[in-house]
This record gives structure tokens, C-alpha cells and sequence, in this order.
């Protein structure tokens, strides 16, 4: 059990999920205290989406159990769908419907009176900044506003658990730090919010706690602040200023630092994890002064969390594509 007095709103114990001959989840556990985010980071394939889709009961495990705002997702699916409010990577956005429309039919549905779901819509609205593209076409929308559009969608049930599955896969760095803002609005009401993604700095920016996932296997869980300690110490990195001393500066390196160096040569740049920060530092800048290789740039660096990243999984998280 977690140590905190909160009860858990989200819980899942030794999920496994296979299709066909990839198993997508090998018992993955987590637990999300009432009113904290969750950030469920891995890279693509990692089984994220998988995660998601059993704890808002659109697939079933093949073994382990869940439940979410203590509904059994298994037993009593109906709970967990009346207790939740899921938004995707692929905007469920009628495109045919003005931003208002979309909201005024979600809150239909769930059967709120016209009088009603007409202010539930134009709230949302306002609150996530669509007031002044209410009544356009969602089909003239940039991503961002589709995005955020989607996600008002899921709130308009007032959800006690949000449930977010890459909500800035895809947006240019204005859209996701608008997203982020609002996501982070979210947050402030109150809401528990199980959040994936693939960007460090997002889980870092907006999640209490992270869980690591890769190939459908829980690596690492904790704060951001605790798993950058994890891998411990910091970054040196040294940029040496003549291609001929690359493999001098690796040496060095070496015997300074507490992992294998890591060069790369575009940039004469090496890199290695130290334990005494600037005091290797020193160490590592006389040991080159008397074997006469010139350095061009220092630098000592707290890990972050995609250092975190590859120290744990031997790769780094899925670049950016479009
Ligand atoms: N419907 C499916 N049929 C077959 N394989 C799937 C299906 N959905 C996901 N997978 C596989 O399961 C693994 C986890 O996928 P997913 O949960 O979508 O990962 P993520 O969301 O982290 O990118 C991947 O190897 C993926 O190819
Ligand atoms: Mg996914």
C-alpha cells in the first residue's frame, strides 16, 4: 500500500495482457491516490494505451485486477464508466458541430436538462478558452483546440477520475504548453488523473508520481525528484576542442566517472555520471591539463529525467516524428 492517508482512486495489480504472441502487459500494478497524477511514462509500444483501455473497461485483462473510484472493472464496469472521463490521443471531436454543439450533445447524452448542458457547455468553454470559437466548426480548429475540445468533452460528466492517454502526442510546443495549462487547471479542481505519455518533461511538469513503463513491464516508480536521485550524482560532459583528443577525454573519464562515457563525436562531446560533482569535475579537468588536451566546455548537470530514461532502459524515449 502507499503511505498515505488518501484512499487510492485508481488501483491495478499484476496486469497481464497478451495479443496474439506480444504480451502488450506482463503485471503491471499502480495506484493512484484520490486528487494526484499519475504519470505513466514509456515510449511508444510500451503498453500505455493498453493500461488505459483495461482501467476504462474497453478491454479485458487476462489475468489481474482493477478498479477505479473502488469499482471493480471487471464486476461492475458500469461504476468505473459513471466514475470516469477519458480523453485520447484521437480527438472524438464531431468536426460537422460548432465547438458548443460537440458539448451541448455530450451533455445530452449523459442526460442532462437542455438548461443544463447548455451552461455545462459554455463553462467548458470558457474554461478551456474556446469561448471565442464556440460557435464555429470544430473542422476549423487547430490540433490544440481539437485537443482541448476533447478533453472538455470528458468533463462534462463532472468525472471524478480523468483519464488522459497522450493528450499532446502530436501538438506544436504552443499547443502542449496550452494543454498543459489547462491540464494543469484540472488539476487544481481536485480531479485524480491518470495521464500518459512519452515526454519527460510533460510527467515531470505535471505528475506527483510516475510509473516507467517499457515492453509492458513496470522499470521504475516514484517522483520525478526521486528517480533522477536514483540514478544518483550528476552529468559531467566535457567538449573537447580537437577531434584528436576524443579518445584521451573518454580515458579521463573513465577513471573520474561511474558509468561507461559516452561520446558522441559530431559535437567532441563526452559524457559520464559522477558521484562528487565538482569535485570530479576539477579531477577530470587537471588529469587532461597534464596530458595537454585542450577543453573547449564544461558542463555538471543534475540528471534528468530522460537520462533517467536511458539509464534504465539502455534507449531513449521515442524521438518526436510527425
Ligand atoms: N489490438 C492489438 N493487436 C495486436 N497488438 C496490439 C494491439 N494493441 C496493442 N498491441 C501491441 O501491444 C503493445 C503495447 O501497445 P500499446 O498499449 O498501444 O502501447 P503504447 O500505448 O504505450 O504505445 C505493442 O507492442 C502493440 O503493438
Ligand atoms: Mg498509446
Amino acid at each position: 500500500m502507499p503511505h498515505t492517508d488518501r484512499p487510492v482512486a485508481v488501483r491495478a495489480r499484476g496486469l497481464v495482457k497478451t495479443y496474439g504472441s506480444t504480451r502488450a502487459l506482463n503485471g503491471v500494478d499502480l495506484d493512484i491516490p484520490t486528487g494526484q497524477v499519475l504519470g505513466l511514462l514509456g515510449p511508444n509500444g510500451a503498453g500505455k494505451t493498453t493500461t488505459v483501455r483495461i482501467l476504462t473497461t474497453l478491454l479485458k485483462p487476462d489475468s489481474g485486477e482493477a478498479s477505479v473510484a473502488g469499482h471493480d472493472v471487471l464486476a461492475d464496469p458500469n461504476g468505473v464508466r459513471s466514475a470516469i472521463g477519458v480523453s485520447g490521443q484521437y480527438a472524438a471531436v464531431d468536426e460537422n458541430l460548432t465547438g458548443f454543439e460537440n458539448l451541448y450533445m455530450v451533455g445530452r447524452l449523459y442526460g442532462l436538462p437542455k438548461r443544463e448542458a447548455k451552461a455545462r457547455a459554455r463553462e467548458l468553454l470558457s474554461r478551456f478558452r474556446l469561448d471565442d470559437a464556440a460557435d464555429r466548426s470544430a473542422k476549423g480548429y487547430s490540433g490544440g483546440m481539437r485537443r482541448r475540445l476533447d478533453l472538455a468533452g470528458a468533463l462534462v460528466a463532472e468525472p471524478s477520475v480523468v483519464v488522459l492517454d497522450e493528450p499532446t502526442t502530436g501538438l506544436d510546443p504552443r499547443g502542449r504548453l496550452d494543454m498543459w495549462e489547462v491540464i494543469e487547471q484540472l488539476v487544481a479542481t481536485g480531479a485524480t488523473v491518470l495521464l500518459t505519455t512519452q515526454y519527460l518533461e510533460e510527467a515531470d511538469r505535471l505528475a506527483d508520481s510516475i510509473v516507467v513503463i517499457d515492453k509492458g513491464v513496470v522499470i521504475a516508480r516514484g517522483t520525478a525528484d526521486e528517480l533522477k536521485d536514483h540514478i544518483g550524482g550528476e552529468r559531467l560532459e566535457l567538449v573537447a576542442a580537437d577531434d584528436g583528443d576524443l579518445a584521451t577525454v573518454e580515458r579521463v573519464l573513465k577513471e573520474v566517472g561511474t558509468s561507461e562515457p559516452v561520446v558522441t563525436e559530431s559535437t567532441r562531446t563526452v559524457t559520464v555520471y559522477v558521484d562528487t560533482g565538482a569535485k570530479s569535475l576539477m579531477d577530470a579537468l587537471r588529469k587532461l591539463d597534464a596530458e595537454n588536451v585542450t577543453v573547449q566546455d564544461v558542463g555538471l548537470h543534475r540528471p534528468t529525467l530522460d537520462d533517467v530514461f536511458l539509464s534504465l532502459t539502455g534507449h531513449a524515449t521515442e524521438e518526436e516524428t510527425s
